[in-house]
């Protein structure tokens, strides 16, 4: 009986992969974004109608930082299956030009084409901006492996974590579930500079901000959700023009681990002020 069940369980898999967005498509996907990236080739990755974004602004994609091509130092990709999304960051910390950049890449289910690209782009001038600190935090950090299965947390769980971290900028009562030690890279600048690990990302926030425009990509496997969101400019120029911002949490146990942030501001600072850190 044994053999017949393995082939039917085989079957049954095959044609699971085959029909819907499968972790090695992303991959695949999110490895020739970067390539795309290195090489400054948009046309091999995506076509010239994709929706695509930089900084919340629609851009044609043949001339966008895409088309330019950069010296990737660190690239780090996390999947989702459902949504068949995908979150890259690139880490470019070429002096002449240095860039972090965020993006979320939507895939059609159906043809497993690139739908809807954004990209946060940011570089000297911008939130904390240090590209050079980012790698080094990030090495520092190492990687975010894969959370064995018995421990995971679920998709809602995951999201619900990022999601407690933006409510509580409008409304200070809603608890955020830190972790017992939390670090956070903010732009190239770090909490946890000593390297202690004994860090907390819990900082004073003024309240009454409602963060909107919340864009997930939430990988189960590393306990990631990464949500790209417009951050309410707290000088109150230019209301109707929310921060281009990126926060990827790294969620252990429900409980928020790491967190690394690419924000692109129209003004220097972002036009943010008071007690927000770093
Ligand atoms: C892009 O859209 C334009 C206008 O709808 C169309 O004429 C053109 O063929 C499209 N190009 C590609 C590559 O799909
Ligand atoms: C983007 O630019 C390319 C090259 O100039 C052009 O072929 C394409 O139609 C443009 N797409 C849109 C949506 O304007
Ligand atoms: C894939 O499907 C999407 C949504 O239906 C459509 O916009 C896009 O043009 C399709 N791409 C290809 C290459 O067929
Ligand atoms: C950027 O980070 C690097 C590495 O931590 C540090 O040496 C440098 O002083 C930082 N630059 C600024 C402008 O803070
Ligand atoms: C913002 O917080 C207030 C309580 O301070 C709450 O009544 C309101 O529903 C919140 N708004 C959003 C959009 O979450
Ligand atoms: C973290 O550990 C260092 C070194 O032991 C100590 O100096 C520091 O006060 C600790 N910080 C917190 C927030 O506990």
């Amino acid at each position: 009986m044994k053999p017949p069940t393995l082939t039917l369980a085989l079957l049954a898999l095959t044609g699971t992969a085959s029909s819907e967005c499968s972790h090695a498509f992303l991959t695949n996907a999110a490895a020739l974004y970067v390539a795309a990236q290195r090489d400054g080739q948009t046309a091999s990755y995506a076509s010239a109608n994709i929706t695509y974004t930089e900084n919340d602004v629609p851009v044609n994609i043949t001339s966008g930082i895409l088309a330019r091509p950069l010296k990737i130092d660190r690239a780090t990709s996390y999947h989702d299956t459902t949504l068949c999304a995908s979150f890259t960051e690139l880490i470019i910390t070429d002096p002449a030009s240095p860039f972090v950049i965020a993006t979320r890449t939507v895939h059609d289910q159906s043809n497993k084409t690139a739908t809807t690209i954004h990209s946060i782009v940011s570089k000297p001038g911008d939130w904390a901006f240090n590209a050079t600190g980012y790698i080094r935090w990030e090495n520092l950090e190492g990687e975010w492996g894969i959370i064995s299965p018995s421990k995971r947390d679920s998709r809602a769980t995951i999201q619900a974590a990022g999601d407690a971290y933006f409510d509580h900028f409008n409304d200070t009562t809603v608890k955020v579930p830190w972790a017992a030690a939390c670090a956070r890279i903010e732009g190239g600048a770090y909490t946890d500079s000593h390297g202690y690990g004994n860090n907390t990302c819990d900082s004073a926030v003024p309240g009454g901000n409602v963060v909107r425009n919340r864009r997930y990509v939430v990988d189960e496997a590393h306990g990631v959700v990464s949500i790209f969101v417009g951050f309410p400019r707290l000088d109150g120029t230019a209301p109707d023009k929310a921060v281009p911002d990126s926060h990827l949490f790294r969620v252990e146990g429900g409980r928020i681990r790491y967190v690394h942030t690419v924000s692109a501001c129209f003004t220097a600072g972002c036009g943010w002020v008071g007690d927000l850190p770093p």
